[in-house]
């Protein structure tokens, strides 16, 4: 199967609690290889921009307030299979239902407070990879 790339985020809960490394190394053994990766402090604007399809959700503006809490890593993650991999290393959306060894099952702390994002489908990865990064920062 051809390479395939997906976007994440680390989010604040995990910045926070100093837990960049430990997140990305399981992105990498699970054979996911970053090439590209910022830390940024989200403007209100992005945030709003970037999760805009939840705008009518009941959890739109906590979402927003969370995300630009802290910094945040924004990430392109690429291998084979890459947006199904990276929510299979993430686990469920609640910690509470994630399986045992995923990211939100060893750090998350709510549904909220999840400690990463990763696109849904492969149109969905280029556009986020589209809103945070340049071709020229995503070396392969
Ligand atoms: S999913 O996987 O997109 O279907 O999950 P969904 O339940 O639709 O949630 C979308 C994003 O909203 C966040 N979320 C919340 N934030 C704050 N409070 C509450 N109650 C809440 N419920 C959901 C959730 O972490 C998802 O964030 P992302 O960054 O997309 O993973």
């Amino acid at each position: 199967m051809a390479l395939e790339r997906t976007f994440s985020i680390i989010k604040p809960d995990a910045t926070k609690r100093n837990l960049t490394g430990k997140v990305i190394a399981k992105f990498e053994e699970a054979g996911l290889r970053i090439v590209a990766s910022k830390r940024i402090h989200m403007s209100r604007e992005q945030a709003e921009g970037f999760y805009a399809v939840h705008s009518e959700r009941p959890f739109f503006g906590e979402l927003v307030d969370f995300m630009i809490s802290e910094p945040v890593v924004v990430q392109v993650l690429e291998g084979e299979n890459a947006v199904a991999k990276n929510r299979e290393v993430m686990g469920a959306t609640n910690p509470a239902e994630a399986a045992e060894g995923t990211i939100r099952k060893e750090f998350a702390l709510s549904i909220g407070e999840n400690s990463v994002h990763g696109s849904d489908a492969p149109e969905t990865a280029a556009e986020e990879i589209k809103f945070f990064f340049s071709d020229a920062e995503i070396v392969g």
